[in-house]
């Protein structure tokens, strides 16, 4: 879908499709008051008639409305203006764009971004229109042999703006916007595609075919390299497989070589079958979702190269997967991680913290300005936030807080969890300098307290994502999330976010 800016009048629109938002009940916002002055008061006849009351998710699609340029009104509801907020604004621009590729419209003049939200800046809504715009028309489909075809799908959409002087903020938002989305893609396609499909190997080849296109540095460590580095805790968990375990390593220079870059870590676990701990089988195709983190942090990375940021940023996969075998690892095993540090396995299944901590001590050569590491790492985040909220954990908090701000201004949200000292005992181990899980309790922070002992040489963050990177049920799949968050808190460092 094309996207452009325009600042003007709704009736003046020339277009398939202008759309305007009423509030509830019966209360027209000003480009809808606009289009109603215009035709002689026929929008609020029919309002008055009943046939639109502007609750939350309905639409009312007019023709031919008089003294207008368009050939057709979309009235979207937006539910009650006290209850309007950031959630219900990116419903109704779903609303909009689904109702839009059903009506045979091919390009359209949206005019939600103008009047709608006014505590958000001109830039926030149009970027956010465009990416929640481009995120409700993707579609992952390539295994479906008869595909369902939208019959004329919506091509352009026009952007409304108020002011003339608001075009250039909002031809960059649109940039942004659009960026975004393309991240989220790229993370969602990655999350969806099977296990069989999506391999380490996979994902190599896709950082490298990013490389390409952006003239990034890209990097591929084979097992061979990963044992002369010592990353023994990683290796413990490829051991069981039978694809090749890969170690990526991705950069972007957009800032002089002096600028610390910010180092992503995304967890890339293929398929966590639980390894010698097996999962139960139920729901277990879910954990073709378990590279998620890995994914998220790539669609980061293609947004970041693709707006040109000055930043420095490297991105860093370990990946394998997570599989029972004759040479799997066993619980009890005790393997000697890439920092030195001992590691006594008690749960195959807490793959996750033992494949980042590897990556986490190598990110310690990047001299990173700060680390962020990305992972669908605990059942037990599910259980705390459910899917709404990302889980937070960092050793300094003024990351966290930039974190928190970025998840709020991308409407994709986190939650701080304490990394309280008073943890660190559940991971005693008579054997080992630590065991790998610290039992039922606080699984979360445990799994965090087990990272932070390999992250003490810089400020580092944590996003655990087990509840919110896919959806499951009737539209399962992956949601990508956090791209949205990682972008924007980028974007900050970076002075673009307006
Ligand atoms: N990938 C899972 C975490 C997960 C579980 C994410 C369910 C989403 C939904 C992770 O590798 C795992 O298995 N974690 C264990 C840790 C436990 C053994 C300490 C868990 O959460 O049960
Ligand atoms: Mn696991
Ligand atoms: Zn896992």
């Amino acid at each position: 879908m094309e996207f452009s800016i325009k600042s003007g009048s709704p009736e003046k629109q020339r277009s398939a499709c202008v759309v305007a938002g009423v509030f509830e009940p019966r209360k027209l916002t000003l480009p809808a008051e606009l289009l109603d002055k215009a035709s002689n008061g026929y929008i609020s006849d029919l309002i008055r008639r009943g046939d639109m009351e502007g609750k939350a998710g309905s639409t009312l699609l007019l023709h031919n409305v008089p003294g207008t340029l368009c050939d057709r009104v979309l009235l979207v509801g937006l539910g009650k203006e006290r209850e309007f907020h950031e959630k219900e604004y990116g419903a109704a621009i779903r609303t909009a764009v689904k109702t839009l590729n059903e009506t045979g419209a091919f390009d359209a003049s949206l005019f939600l971004t103008e009047t709608s939200l006014k505590k958000r800046s001109i830039a926030w809504r149009v970027r956010q229109t465009a990416a929640i715009a481009l995120d409700a028309t993707y579609r992952f489909d390539q295994f479906k042999s008869k595909k369902d075809d939208v019959r004329r799908p919506l091509r352009k959409l026009t952007l409304a703006v108020e002011r003339r002087n608001e075009l250039t903020i909002a031809e960059e938002a649109l940039v942004q916007g659009e960026a975004i989305a393309e991240g989220m893609a790229l993370a969602k396609t990655l999350g969806n595609l099977p296990a069989n499909v999506c391999t380490p190997s996979y994902l190599a080849d896709q950082a490298r075919q990013l490389a390409e296109e952006f003239k990034l540095d890209c990097q591929v460590l084979e097992r061979e390299d990963m044992e002369a580095l010592g990353m023994h805790s990683l290796l413990a968990v490829a051991k069981g497989s039978h694809q090749p375990p890969k170690f990526i390593v991705l950069s972007y220079k957009g800032a002089k070589a002096s600028e610390k870059p910010v180092v992503l870590v995304g967890k890339g676990i293929t398929f966590d079958t639980g390894g010698i701990s097996l999962k139960p089988s139920a729901e277990m195709d879910e954990m073709k979702f378990d590279m998620c983190g890995a994914a998220g942090v790539l669609g980061t990375m293609k947004a970041v190269a693709r707006m040109q940021l000055p930043i420095n940023l490297t991105v860093v996969i370990p990946s394998t997967e997570n599989m029972p075998g004759g040479s799997a690892t066993r619980p009890g095993d005790i393997v000697t991680s890439m920092s030195g540090q001992t590691i006594e396995i008690i749960n195959t299944d807490a793959e996750g913290r033992l494949i980042l901590c590897d990556a986490l001590t190598y990110a310690e050569r990047f001299d990173p300005a700060a680390v962020i590491d990305v992972a669908t790492l605990t059942g037990a985040c599910v259980v705390a936030l459910g899917h709404v909220a990302t889980g937070l954990l960092a050793n300094n908090d003024a990351l966290a807080r930039e974190l928190l701000h970025a998840g709020e201004e991308a409407h994709d949200r986190a939650w701080q969890l304490p990394l309280w000292e008073d943890y660190q005992e559940l991971l005693k181990s008579p054997f080992a300098d630590m065991t790998n899980t610290g039992g039922r309790q606080g699984g979360t922070i445990t799994a965090s307290c087990f990272l932070s002992r390999f992250t003490k040489k810089y400020d580092w963050a944590h996003l655990d994502i087990a509840g919110t990177a896919w959806k499951s049920g009737t539209d399962k799949g992956a949601t990508g999330r956090p791209v949205p968050l990682l972008i924007h808190f980028l974007l900050k460092r970076a002075g673009k976010l307006n």
